[in-house]
């Protein structure tokens, strides 16, 4: 894979989930926000983070026996899905439990372990990848950003404006 454009240390989850919201205010209807990393991760930290930063009105949990969650906010009639793939059998049956069409939704979209879409996945997302690195201190996390299309790549420039 190419050099991530955006490399982040986190310390703990608090701050994980920090960037979460910093992102969270930039996301605009049909971003693609993927979400990669192993169990414990911190994928869902970050889209708790997401969630708060957009202003949901529900907390974001690990939506992994219901595979979409759906959440709103007072501001207007967008809704942020929050989609955990973990379960998902084949790619397909994303259309046949009824999901096919939330890329077409007036919302955000999250993806937990987008690899399992397959050729589901859209062809603009911005793809976040969240690693443990250090034995010696079980908090460390490294965040590595990739942006695909042209729209995630000025959603990442955002991102990276908004912290300095
Ligand atoms: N720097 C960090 N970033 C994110 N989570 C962290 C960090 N340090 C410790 N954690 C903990 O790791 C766990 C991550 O869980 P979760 O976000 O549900 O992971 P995933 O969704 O990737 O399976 C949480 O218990 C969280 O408090
Ligand atoms: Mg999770």
């Amino acid at each position: 894979m190419t050099q991530p454009a955006l490399q982040i240390f986190s310390p703990n989850a608090h701050s994980t989930r920090q960037l979460g919201q910093q992102l969270g205010q930039l996301l605009q209807p049909r971003d693609v926000v993927c979400l990669v990393g192993g169990l414990g991760a911190g994928k869902t930290t970050f889209a708790a983070g997401v969630g708060q930063g957009w202003g949901s009105t529900s907390r974001l949990t690990s939506p992994t026996y219901t595979l979409v969650h759906e959440h709103h906010r007072s501001a207007d009639f967008q809704t942020l899905y929050h989609m955990d793939a973990y379960r998902l059998e084949t790619p397909d049956a994303l259309e046949s439990v009824g999901f096919g069409d939330i890329w077409e939704g007036n919302g955000p979209i999250l993806i937990e372990w987008p690899e399992r879409l397959g050729e589901m996945l859209p062809n603009e997302y911005l793809w976040i990848e969240i690693e443990a690195e250090s034995e010696l201190d079980e908090n460390q996390r490294t965040l590595r950003f990739w942006s695909q299309g042209e729209r995630a790549g000025q959603l990442l420039a955002e991102f990276e404006a908004s912290r300095k």
